[in-house]
């Protein structure tokens, strides 16, 4: 049985040079005076109220260093990895810069994995702050990276989110060249959905709710603006299970079968449900650390359409002792606790993602 992760990522060493050149959101503040490195990557993570050496979240060599995310994998008995930049990815660069950027950390990545002797594979990254004719110039330059899977991409597009029209040229090439998405959360809820008193709450609501509220609205934003009744093969695979869409995709498509006006501009009729688009272009990872999302996530999906991911080099263990991440484990228990079988148990662990991702 071959265990595979698909959600888990890296900054490659040059992303992490430019995250250190910088002095605003994302960046990384290193203290002249003392070991202390803070990485400063989301809205919420810049509070001015706070010393820089406190805001955001440790950094270390995990975040960059292959070394550490094999070390990583042998621990808990992960045999691949399929490795995607972190957030916020190329999204805040200048038009001018992202295409460079993009052909850079794609190389990098793909280098790293041709490196691994068949451990790791990668995602790609768009360029999505670039004219849009950079973005398809580098989805058509992936096929000559021989280990890149996909793409990894944030849920705002080209800045307008996912359901863009001029998206279409994208979603065209990705089509055309199959290369799904791996959508994944970055910028979470406004911020004053969390309440002046959040700064008391850590990471807990951008992360535990932020993330997969992100997630379902992008997506559901993609089916209501008929991105899957356009693009027949378009193949998503959704962070966290899909954020709350399993959970909600019944209460999505009632008050759509309920919408006067989209009954009155015709768009209820000749379009695809969620549920089609859940079983025919939407992939799950399995990161959502418990039976009951996990058994949403199956039950809205398939489990030929479930893969095991760890969300590394986030979520380590607070005691630096423990060399086993809980993270990981409670994850692993919620496939054993909601899989009927060992066959498809062994399915979501590795088997999906060799299929679906051709790894061989
Ligand atoms: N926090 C992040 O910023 N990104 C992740 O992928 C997980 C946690
Ligand atoms: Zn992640």
């Amino acid at each position: 049985m071959s265990v595979v992760d698909i959600h888990t990522h890296v900054y490659p060493p040059s992303y992490i040079s430019l995250l250190r050149s910088r002095t605003t959101v994302p960046y990384i503040y290193s203290s002249p005076s003392s070991p202390i490195h803070r990485l400063i990557i989301l809205p919420s993570d810049d509070d001015a109220s706070l010393p820089p050496s406190l805001r955001g979240r440790p950094v270390g060599p995990e975040y960059w260093d292959i070394s550490h995310k094999l070390r990583f994998m042998d621990i808990h008995g992960i045999d691949k990895s399929v490795i995607s930049l972190a957030n916020p990815w190329l999204d805040f660069l200048s038009p001018r810069e992202g295409a460079k950027w993009a052909r850079e950390i794609n190389n990098e990545v793909n280098e790293i994995a041709e490196k691994s002797q068949g451990r790791l594979y990668g995602f790609a990254t768009l360029p999505l702050s670039a004219p849009v004719e950079d973005i398809v110039a580098e989805i058509e330059r992936l096929k000559t990276l021989s280990y890149i899977r996909g793409v990894v991409m944030g849920t705002t597009g080209l800045g307008k989110g996912m359901d863009d029209e001029t998206l279409d040229l994208v979603f065209a090439a990705l089509e055309r060249e199959s290369q799904l998405i791996f959508l994944h959360p970055h910028y979470g809820l406004p911020s004053s959905v969390y309440g002046p008193r959040a700064t008391e709450y850590g990471h807990v609501l951008p992360l535990a709710l932020g993330f997969p509220l992100e997630t379902t609205v992008a997506v559901t934003r993609m089916l209501l603006s008929g991105v899957w009744d356009r693009f027949k093969r378009l193949n998503v695979l959704l962070a966290h299970s899909g954020g709350t869409l399993p959970f909600l995709a019944g209460r999505i498509e009632s008050c759509v079968r309920h919408d006067s006006f989209l009954k009155k501009t015709g768009k209820i009729e000749n379009r695809r449900d969620v549920w089609d688009v859940l079983k025919n272009n939407v992939y799950l990872d399995a990161v959502i650390y418990s039976h009951v999302g996990l058994k949403a996530a199956i039950g809205a999906s398939t489990s030929d359409r479930i893969m095991f991911g760890t969300d590394h080099p986030f979520f380590p263990p607070l005691e630096e002792s423990e060399t086993a991440w809980p993270s990981v484990n409670t994850n692993y228990t919620a496939i054993k606790n909601s899989l009927e079988n060992s066959e498809d148990e062994t399915a979501v662990l590795g088997m999906n993602a060799m299929r679906v991702l051709n790894l061989t």
